[in-house]
């Protein structure tokens, strides 16, 4: 039976998908997967900074159901305020807290490495979820992003919206083998500078770069008025329309990993970072030292387990004895260590308890 499902799937595959297929893994070997390569061996590996681009012309899409939710999945991707923002006339479809697009961090439609791309997304689902300290399947993670990054509420997982937004994710994944490890995927870890965040050259740098287009008042640009939920030409880095504080882009290190290979926009690319490191990581201090829509709720339970921590996450408890404020600008390396010390022991006091209670004939 299952023999069979094998037999008739190949032949379905479209050929542009074969070929794509047949590239991720030629792109694995190249990159080293194989033998002496022990423990990816089994994982390829899929490098998005090489990959080629799905093509965005979705119109040429055959013309049935599953293309119109792809489409649908990429509108409501690059203008989520007119259809699921705070302003919509229909009050039940207001999803999202604040009138930015889920495209305006996952650049270019998502596809863009270290923007956050979701292509491979599809494939690398269910994954670990620090911040619950459990699997997390794509719709919760999709979720996410609704109630964090857009300050929102979780769209129902059997709507047409969430179904049209796996769609389109599943779309940009195509040809990505299940499991893969993906190269180019959220933000690109750059090494901070070695000392806490300077929020006075960090504004300095913030009037010289980043003004022309997010504002004076950090505040962005509307592309029409209040109240017509068109969305950002700019979007808010911070203020009552922007990110939650309970997004990860209002913690120091995603803000610095993100601007230094992505800002300024239409100059800076992973491969060609325009700001130095350390105007990055200063800039980066003044944008999260503002306020934005407070963490309160459900989503003030994350990291349940303080374990499962990032360094730069501004609220405690810890398991290390640094201030909050020192989780909030650095420097990290010493935060790094005592953390990396508590895993450690928390590790071994485990496997003792598993030890002590497993029976004799399991051990
Ligand atoms: C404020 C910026 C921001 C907005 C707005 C935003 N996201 Fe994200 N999203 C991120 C970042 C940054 C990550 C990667 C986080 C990480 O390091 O795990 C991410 C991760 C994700 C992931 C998981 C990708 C992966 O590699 O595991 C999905 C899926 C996702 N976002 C979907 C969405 C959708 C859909 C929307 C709109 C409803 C949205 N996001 C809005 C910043 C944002
Ligand atoms: C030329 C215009 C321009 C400049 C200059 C610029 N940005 Fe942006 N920025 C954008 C646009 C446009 C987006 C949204 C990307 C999209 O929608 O494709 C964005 C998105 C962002 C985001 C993610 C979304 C959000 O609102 O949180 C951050 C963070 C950011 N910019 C920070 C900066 C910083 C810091 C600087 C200065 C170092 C800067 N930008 C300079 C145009 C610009």
């Amino acid at each position: 039976m299952k023999k069979n499902r094998m037999h008739w799937a190949l032949p379905q595959m479209q050929r542009n998908e074969a070929g794509l297929l047949a590239r991720g893994l030629l792109l694995a070997l190249l990159a080293g997967v194989g033998p002496g390569v022990a423990s990816s061996a089994e994982r390829p590996v899929v490098d998005l900074r090489t990959w080629p681009t799905p093509d965005m012309d979705l119109s040429k899409l055959p013309d049935n159901e599953q293309s119109r939710m792809i489409r649908l999945g990429h509108d409501l991707l690059t203008n989520t305020s007119e259809y699921l923002g705070p302003e919509v006339p229909d009050h039940s479809k207001r999803y999202a807290g604040t009138n930015m697009s889920c495209g305006n961090c996952h650049r270019g439609a998502a596809t863009v490495p270290y923007a956050a791309p979701l292509i491979g997304t599809y494939s690398v689902y269910p994954q670990f979820q620090p911040r619950f300290g459990k699997m997390v399947s794509l719709e919760s993670r999709i979720n996410l992003c609704f109630t964090h990054s857009l300050s929102g509420r979780a769209i129902p997982e059997d709507s047409i919206e969430m179904k049209a937004f796996v769609a389109y994710i599943e779309y940009l994944s195509r040809g990505v083998p299940k499991g893969a490890k993906l190269i180019g995927e959220k933000e690109m870890v750059v090494e901070e500078p070695k000392r806490a965040a300077n929020l006075v050259r960090g504004e300095a740098v913030f009037k010289q770069q980043c003004v022309a287009c997010h504002g004076d008042n950090g505040l962005g640009k509307r592309t029409g008025t209040v109240g017509d939920h068109k969305g950002y030409l700019f979007p808010p880095l911070w203020g009552a329309d922007a990110t939650s504080e309970s997004a990860s882009m209002f913690r120091i290190l995603s803000t610095f990993q993100y601007v230094y290979v992505n800002m300024p926009f239409g100059q800076a690319s992973w491969d060609r970072p325009v700001l130095s490191k350390d105007d990055a990581y200063d800039v980066a201090g003044f944008v999260v030292s503002h306020p934005r829509q407070p963490r309160e709720g459900e989503v003030a339970k994350d990291f349940s387990n303080p374990l499962d921590k990032p360094e730069d996450f501004p609220w405690g408890p810890y398991v290390d004895s640094f201030s909050e404020t020192q989780h909030k600008y650095g420097p990290f390396d010493v935060i790094r260590a005592e953390d990396a010390a508590a895993r450690e022991k928390a590790k071994l006091e485990k496997e003792a308890k598993a030890n002590l209670t497993s029976p004799p004939a399991a051990r």
